[in-house]
């Protein structure tokens, strides 16, 4: 009777075998996969972590949570503004236009001033200061820390020249006294969103591009949105790392000319196309 099981048993063993190592592989492959999210979970926060490079610190002078123009005349007053006059901008200045790009506004949760999907932040912010270019601040390239409110130094010197010729030579960008830079890390984003992140870091840039346009007209500045200039170059300008792509470069500086429409100016053009509709 014994001797009939074990035979019997005998005809499973290669059944028995196979799915035993059919278990291994799968749990060895679960394993795999479990220490492969955790590793990328971890790469995250620290993709998603403050970034600091390392480079000597600016701490500045703390934003201002109040202003002037009301947001209904920054939109109204909002040109591209290409034509600068020869005056610095205030460290005060610069420190609310950095905050308005990606400054931190919801210290409980790290939360930033332009919306980012799931919060990844994949936009980092650089300034090309230059000679005079704001009053207390050396010539040079800087790098801004969101959570801490400050700038790192990259470089020393005046890069205006450089970053012009990266940018087709369109002199705006010699002349403003400075420039931001906005690079996107893309991995933060496609991580998480795979290909569609990539056009999630694409509309988060045309956010902070717009915070900036206002922000400036509020601070009586203008600035212009550069998409034209080649990357590489850029990158070298502003020595950032192989994984950070330029997307916008603004030159802010004092208009020579300031811009604002009156509602009589408006209200004459919607007349005239609702004229044209009833046609
Ligand atoms: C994605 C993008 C790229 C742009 N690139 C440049 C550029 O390289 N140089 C420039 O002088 N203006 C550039 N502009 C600004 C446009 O020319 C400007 O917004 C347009 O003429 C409308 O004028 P406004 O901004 O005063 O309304 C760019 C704007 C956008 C949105």
């Amino acid at each position: 009777m014994r001797v009939v099981f074990k035979s019997k048993l005998k005809r499973y063993y290669p059944v028995m075998i196979t799915a035993l190592v059919v278990l291994t592989v799968l749990i060895a492959f679960l394993a795999f996969l479990e220490i492969n999210l955790r590793r990328r979970r971890e790469a995250l926060v620290e993709l998603t972590g403050m970034y600091v490079k390392g480079g000597e610190l600016v701490l500045l002078p703390f934003p201002k949570l109040e202003g002037e123009v009301s947001v209904e005349e920054a939109i109204a007053s909002r040109r591209s503004i290409r034509s600068y006059q020869d005056q610095p901008l205030s460290l005060e200045q610069l420190s609310q236009l950095l905050w308005a790009a990606q400054g931190i506004t919801y210290p409980r949760r790290g939360f930033r001033a332009a919306p980012s999907a799931g919060a990844l932040y994949p936009l980092e912010v650089y300034v090309v200061v230059g000679h005079r270019g704001v009053q207390g601040l050396e010539a040079g390239v800087y790098h801004y820390i969101p959570q801490a409110h400050a700038l790192e130094l990259i470089k020393k010197g005046d890069f205006r020249k450089d970053l012009c010729r990266a940018c087709l030579g369109q002199p705006w960008v010699e002349n403003a006294p400075i420039s931001i830079v906005i690079v996107a890390i893309y991995e933060r984003t496609t991580s998480v969103y795979g290909e569609r992140g990539i056009r999630y870091i694409h509309i988060e840039v045309g956010h902070v591009g717009q915070n900036i346009y206002l922000q400036a007209v509020s601070l009586g500045l203008g600035t212009v949105a550069v998409g034209a200039f080649h990357d590489e170059e850029v990158m070298k300008v502003i020595g950032c790392s192989e994984v950070e792509k330029p997307l916008y470069v603004m030159p802010v500086g004092w208009p020579k000319v300031t811009y604002k429409p009156t509602l009589e100016e408006l209200v004459e053009y919607f007349e005239k196309h609702r004229e044209e509709l009833k046609r």
